[in-house]
């Protein structure tokens, strides 16, 4: 690890400099934190098995043609993405209703929204990532109209993708984040899917039982975190041979 030179170090990972110019390191960290870090602790082997599993989604977005910064996964804790300029807004897409829309909105959680929401925060830790209109993004400029444009049509096309995807493992998909970033060539600059999916940052429901399988686990201290991830990437057919 301590070969490359360390760029940053985020809650759940440490990106460093790639191999080539235009890359960058993603390493996956068993660190979990929640509630803006006020909550810290680990989920032993999360880093291992969130590496594959967002190298499973970016690997079958890019198959439907979603531009990602995926480029392959090196280790069991690393993968090689391409260095992109990240647009600082989260963007969180939900069907059903569920953690912080439930709370601001007074919504029962696991009741089905009327339709697909996209909602967008700002990236911003000291400021507890607050929830923001399109109009704040076009004031702050922080991503333009055609930018915005290509990330909703983006996320919903990923949000279609995942649904399908889970549904066929008997997993309800809930929510989840996404980031996204920019890469220039020349005077032109394109959007592409950065980050990582993974059940840090997506709500999954076991279909039958209603189970969760993701990091509420960890949030409301309802144990077995560990396993739950576990049986995400189990059904996903990722946990089979070694590496
Ligand atoms: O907390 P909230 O209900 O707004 O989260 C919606 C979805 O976005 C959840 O799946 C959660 O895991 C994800 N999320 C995230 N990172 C954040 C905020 C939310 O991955 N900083």
């Amino acid at each position: 690890m301590s070969r490359r030179r360390q760029i940053y170090e985020g809650k759940a990972k440490i990106l460093y400099e790639g191999p080539e110019p235009g890359t960058i390191i993603q390493y996956f960290k068993d660190d979990a934190t929640a509630f803006n870090a006020q909550k810290k602790g680990t989920i032993n082997g999360k880093g291992v098995i969130n590496n594959r599993i967002s190298e499973h989604v970016f690997t079958r977005l890019a198959h439907i043609g979603i531009p990602t910064h995926f480029i392959r996964r090196l280790n069991m804790r690393e993968q090689l993405v391409r260095q992109c300029e990240i647009i600082p807004i989260e963007v969180v897409v939900r069907n059903v209703a569920a953690g912080s829309i439930s709370k601001r909105l007074g919504i029962e959680e696991g009741e089905p929204l009327p339709h697909t929401l996209i909602e967008y925060y700002y990236k911003d830790d000291a400021l507890g990532d607050p929830l923001i209109a399109e109009e704040h993004i076009a004031c702050f400029n922080w991503a333009s109209n055609e930018e915005m444009q290509d990330i909703a049509a983006m996320a919903i096309r990923v949000n279609d993708f995942m649904c399908g995807m889970f549904a066929a493992i008997d997993i309800r998909l809930i929510d989840f984040k996404l980031e996204f970033g920019r890469i220039y060539d020349g005077d032109y600059s394109r959007v592409i899917l950065a980050d990582e999916i993974s059940p840090d940052g997506c709500r999954l429901w076991d279909m039958k039982t209603g189970e969760k399988l993701d990091k509420d686990r960890f949030r409301r201290d309802l144990g077995g975190e560990s396993e739950a991830y576990q049986e995400v990437a189990r059904r996903l057919g990722l946990l089979q041979g070694d590496d």
